[in-house]
């Protein structure tokens, strides 16, 4: 017969402040084959706040588990027919979140023990008294509450750093995010700049998948890599015989992206005349097919791309100015890697499991050193192509050293680097540490003011003569 102690007034708020944290009145199903220990049982939790539904088999628990949801299964391990562990598996299997506890009697133990392997939260052996059975239902809850809380806390941070593959925590991409997260819902052109490598591409489609337009196509053409006397039916497509080589009609990418998006890539190598005929697309979304007079209209989204200043061109006259505002009615502006370097480390460890996925290799601190410092001229793109090559040489090592990485990394000075600092098991000079961010952020500001103090200054929204007097501290004069 179990001992009920009477004395559980003090454990009763905590639980019931765990129980409010899960639903009003958590759902629990107690199994015990023993009538007296599973009334007397569930009557007190009952009086504890839990909605208490009793079974007198494993059987009996089945066809419980199959009409309602449970918060709590507390289970008898012995149990003729159908056992303890045939219910929590079966009760995982069902809801795979429910707090699983088992009873058991003396010397069944290593029985507990399986049940726990099998996904029991916890459990308690008999006889037992009823605080020490609030007790470890406590604990279950408590654990659970912050398993939601941490998978909830994860999931802000991963949206926080990525927006539909695009990853980025620095400050300008988190801005980027919203930008997106804005301009995907409406349907105007967009005009993506940036160098090289810097994911235009990877923002196109971004943009496509968070529109209402992602059940329907995501087309994309790279106006540089087709001749152009090819380009214009490509773009609107073509009737049979039009020009030598068209033997049959075709499609242009303007009709198969129809109630999609259509990303033109590299759109700044376009022919003027080529130009005219895009923007007649543009504006009135309808087009001739190459060599057919029957005109034809379509519902598109155009995003456009170019790592070439447009704006510039616009002004030596190579470019239309009418296409480009027609083009560029929202501009996503995207910053070279090396104005945002904080999205290095975040890049590199995506790109390390990227290309390790079994055991993903980490960075050495001199690895990331050099990651850091480096200029990254073509990007994101080869960023990622030197972490692929440094997994490639490390040849399944853990730890990739900076010695993998391509050569051009090598002994990059690193002045114009934020410094990156992983922890030392042994601690820091901290001192040292932050005069040295402070020089490193007062040297970038004087490189991006042409020396000018006085604008120095204003970056770094200090006074003039605070700055003076740091370069004076710093040795910077
Ligand atoms: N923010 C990012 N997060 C994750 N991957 C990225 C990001 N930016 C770029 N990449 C990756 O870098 C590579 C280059 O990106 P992408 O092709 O979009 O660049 P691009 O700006 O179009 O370059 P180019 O001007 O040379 O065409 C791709 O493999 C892409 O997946
Ligand atoms: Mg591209």
């Amino acid at each position: 017969m179990p001992v009920v102690s009477h004395n559980d007034q003090s454990a009763v708020p905590r639980v019931c402040q765990d129980i409010g944290a899960l639903s009003a009145q958590p759902h629990l199903l107690f199994v015990d084959d023993e009538p007296v220990l599973r009334n007397l049982m569930a009557q007190r939790l009952g009086g504890n706040g839990f909605d208490v539904v009793e079974a007198e088999t494993g059987e009996r628990a089945m066809e419980l588990l199959d009409q309602f949801a449970f918060d709590i299964v507390i289970t008898d391990l012995r149990m003729p027919g159908m056992d303890g562990t045939q219910v929590i598996e079966a009760a995982r299997e069902r809801y795979p979140g429910i707090i699983a506890i088992v009873i058991t009697g003396y010397g069944t133990v290593k029985d507990a023990v399986e049940a726990i392997k099998m996904g029991a939260s916890d459990f308690i052996a008999k006889p037992f008294q009823f605080d020490e059975l609030l007790h470890v239902l406590r604990k279950a809850l408590e654990q659970r509450r912050l398993a939601a809380e941490n998978a909830y806390l994860r999931s802000q941070l991963e949206e926080r750093y990525q927006f539909g593959g695009i990853l980025g925590r620095s400050r300008p991409m988190q801005a980027l995010f919203q930008l997106l997260e804005t301009v995907a819902r409406a349907s105007s052109t967009i005009l993506i700049t940036g160098e090289t490598g810097t994911g235009k591409e990877v923002v196109a489609k971004a943009i496509h998948h968070n529109s209402p337009r992602r059940a329907n196509r995501f087309v994309a053409l790279n106006c540089s890599a087709i001749p152009e006397t090819l380009l214009e039916a490509e773009l609107f497509g073509h009737v049979r015989g039009a020009f030598t080589g068209a033997n049959t009609t075709r499609q242009g990418r303007f009709e198969q992206a129809h109630k999609g998006t259509l990303f033109l890539d590299e759109v700044g190598t376009m022919s003027t005349a080529l130009q005219m005929k895009l923007l007649r697309a543009l504006q009135e979304r309808e087009f001739e097919r190459v060599g057919d007079n029957q005109t034809i209209k379509v519902d598109v989204r155009v995003i456009a791309a170019t790592n070439s200043e447009l704006a510039r061109m616009v002004q030596d006259g190579s470019f239309r100015e009418d296409l480009y505002y027609r083009l560029n009615v929202i501009n996503v502006q995207l910053p070279p890697l090396r104005e945002r370097r904080e999205d290095i480390p975040v890049l590199a460890k995506h790109f390390l499991s990227h290309f390790s996925p079994d055991a993903p290799a980490h960075l050495s601190q001199g690895a990331m050193r050099s990651l850091m410092a480096y200029p990254w001229p073509g990007n994101v793109r080869q960023l990622e192509n030197a972490i692929e090559r440094a997994v490639a040489l490390s040849g399944g090592r853990t730890e990739i050293e900076a010695s993998d990485l391509p050569p051009e990394l090598h002994g990059t000075p690193a002045p114009t680097a934020t410094p990156f600092v992983e922890f030392p098991e042994d601690g820091l000079d901290l001192p040292l540490y932050l005069s040295s961010i402070e020089r490193d952020l007062i040297t970038r500001a004087l490189e991006r003011t042409r020396g000018n103090r006085n604008k120095a200054a204003e970056l770094l929204r200090i006074k003039r003569t605070t700055l003076v007097e740091k370069l004076k501290r710093l040795g910077g004069e």
